[in-house]
């Protein structure tokens, strides 16, 4: 694996969008990891965002895009994983603050939703933004430890 791998994911709505980025990522000079999907047939978004966990779970990828039609579906998915925290955007700051205060690893776009400047831009911003750490590295602890429910006071 190279040191730091870019994975996308979409369903078959966000296969447009997916591919721009993909190449706005080989532009850039990052390795890319498709995931799929590859055609426009329908498939189920869960697929795909289960695909993006599993590749950061193995290592095959350390940071990640995902597209559906909304961005919403994919990126629940995802995060159904305590490892994966995909942050949906739909404009530029929100990229900045899911890297600042989250620590995304995954961005999520709505190809039905963005613009592909705002999306490209928001990609660069994700890419290059450093986690603020301090007191937001406690509450990213937090995300990956969730307490059972019943505990939850
Ligand atoms: C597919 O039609 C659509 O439901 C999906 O891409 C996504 O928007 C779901 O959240």
């Amino acid at each position: 694996m190279s040191d730091d791998v870019i994975a996308l994911a979409s369903d078959h709505a966000g296969i447009a969008l997916k591919t721009a980025l993909a190449d706005e990522l080989k532009r850039l000079g990052h390795a890319v990891l498709d995931l799929g999907t590859d055609t426009s047939a329908s498939v189920d978004y869960p697929d795909y965002g289960f695909r993006m966990a599993a590749a950061l779970a193995d290592g095959r990828a350390t940071r990640g895009v995902l597209v559906c039609g909304t961005g919403i579906g994919i990126s629940i998915a995802a995060n159904r994983y305590a490892w994966v925290r995909a942050a949906l955007c739909h404009d530029v700051t929100s990229a900045r603050l899911c890297r600042e205060h989250n620590d995304a690893n995954v961005i999520a776009f709505g190809e039905r939703l963005i613009g592909i400047e705002v999306a490209r831009e928001a990609l660069h911003v994700f890419l290059t933004t450093p986690f603020a750490g301090d007191r937001h590295a406690r509450r990213v602890d937090k995300l990956g430890a969730p307490p059972q429910a019943p505990s939850v006071s």
